[in-house]
């Protein structure tokens, strides 16, 4: 069985939201922003700046790139990963003192949770959020949580998918739950499904319905929670009690632009294209793809595949242009027509890799990512299960 909220005390139950919610307020504190003259350093300058500062520091530092970076920022991570991979580097590079994430916000979170008390994770700009991971507040989470139980009255595992803040991590650890993320999505569901009766899964609903899919879950037994609905997410009692997934009804705003009209115009244009698409695309654009999978598991589709053949790729374009440029030998291009960056992503500029890494010098770690030790004691239960399931 789950270890549902009904395993904790009622004290310990209100001790731990107090901390998640106490977590969440603090989470919106002010940086310091950048001096104005990084800003204006030429390229050339920008990459001296930053070899200098390897130079003097060696393996204390170590850089870890998302995918999704842009290649002026890439091209400076010793390790590129994606958010599954990512995580296991941070858990297992117990020497580096200090981390320099070029990813998003959540994945420096969970990097700051995985490390030692020595390391420091730096996100070079703070405002590199997801807007995925916005749509999922730890008050919404916590008020569904109570309205399920009380309706329900059955053991439910809460999964959150990576995407998420550091609560959500800390409430699934809490609460009999785990970590996943799209590479090992449809492992963490047997993991759930033989601890419990029902998923609730946040905040990425696709993800949440594919994964569903795959697993062999008939979509009416999958229904959406809507935290703007007051009661029930919106459901009919009867249709959350036959429901074997709760999905957040959270989205990321990249993936969803994908079409299945793109799909089979790419089909027209190219008969012998293969579509691949990330996992977070809505149900009807995976199901008219051929691959579906983590921007690892199509970077090493893509690059392992005969010369000559066609890729049309659903995912983030800086991937999509930098495979394209690694692999001249096959024909490689974006699903959508019209680019797609993740805004979020493209925050982390050389100017803000140059300034952290200076001050370094200084010892001054700036732009730290510290999540609550509160926090990090739940968060690290649920992110230690993840990294068992794959
Ligand atoms: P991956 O885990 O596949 O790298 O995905 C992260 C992400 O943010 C996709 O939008
Ligand atoms: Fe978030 Fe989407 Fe950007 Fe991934 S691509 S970091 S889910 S906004």
């Amino acid at each position: 069985m789950a270890a549902t909220a009904d395993a904790l005390s009622p004290r310990e139950y209100r001790r731990i939201h107090r901390t998640l919610l106490r977590s969440r307020r603090n989470a919106g504190r002010e940086n310091e922003p950048i001096p104005k003259h990084y800003l204006q350093l030429p390229a050339e300058e920008l990459d001296e700046r930053i070899a200098a500062v390897r130079r003097k520091l060696g393996e204390r530092v170590l850089v870890l790139g998302h995918h999704y970076q842009r290649d002026e920022v890439i091209k400076y991570a010793d390790l590129r990963g994606d958010s599954y991979k990512l995580a296991t580097f941070a858990a297992t590079r117990r020497d580096s003192e200090y981390i320099i994430f070029c990813g998003v916000h959540f994945m420096a979170e969970s990097a700051d949770i995985l490390t030692d008390e020595h390391q420091s994770v730096i996100l070079p700009n703070p405002t590199a959020g997801c807007s995925m991971a916005d749509m999922a507040d730890i008050d919404d989470i916590v008020e569904c949580w109570e309205q399920l139980t009380d309706a329900v009255g059955e053991s439910i595992v809460p999964i959150t998918y990576m995407n998420s803040t550091a609560a959500l991590k800390a409430f699934c650890g809490a609460h009999g739950g785990i970590v996943c993320t799209s590479s090992n999505a449809a492992a963490v569901y047997e993991w759930a499904m033989e601890r419990g009766e029902k998923i609730l899964f946040f905040p990425d609903q696709h993800l949440g319905r594919n994964t569903g899919l795959k697993f062999g879950i008939p979509l009416d037994e999958m229904v959406v929670w809507d935290p703007a609905e007051p009661v029930l997410g919106g459901n009919a009692a009867a249709d959350v009690r036959n429901a074997k997934v709760i999905l957040w009804k959270g989205w990321c705003s990249v993936h969803t632009r994908f079409t299945v009209t793109q799909v089979e115009f790419a089909r027209r244009q190219h008969p012998d294209v293969n579509v691949i698409v990330h996992p977070e695309c809505p149900m009807e654009v995976v199901q008219a793809a051929d691959y579906n999978g983590s921007t690892e598991f199509i970077l090493k589709t893509i690059t392992e595949a005969p010369a000559g053949t066609i890729w049309s790729v659903g995912t983030e374009i800086n991937m999509v242009n930098r495979m394209a440029a690694e692999n001249l030998d096959k024909k490689i291009f974006c699903l959508d027509p019209i680019v797609c960056p993740c805004s979020t992503m493209y925050r982390i500029h050389p100017a803000y890799v140059a300034w952290v890494m200076e001050d370094l010098l200084e010892d001054k770690v700036t732009n730290q990512v510290s999540v609550d030790p509160d926090v990090a004691h739940w968060a690290v239960v649920s992110l230690e299960r993840m990294l068992t399931v794959h």
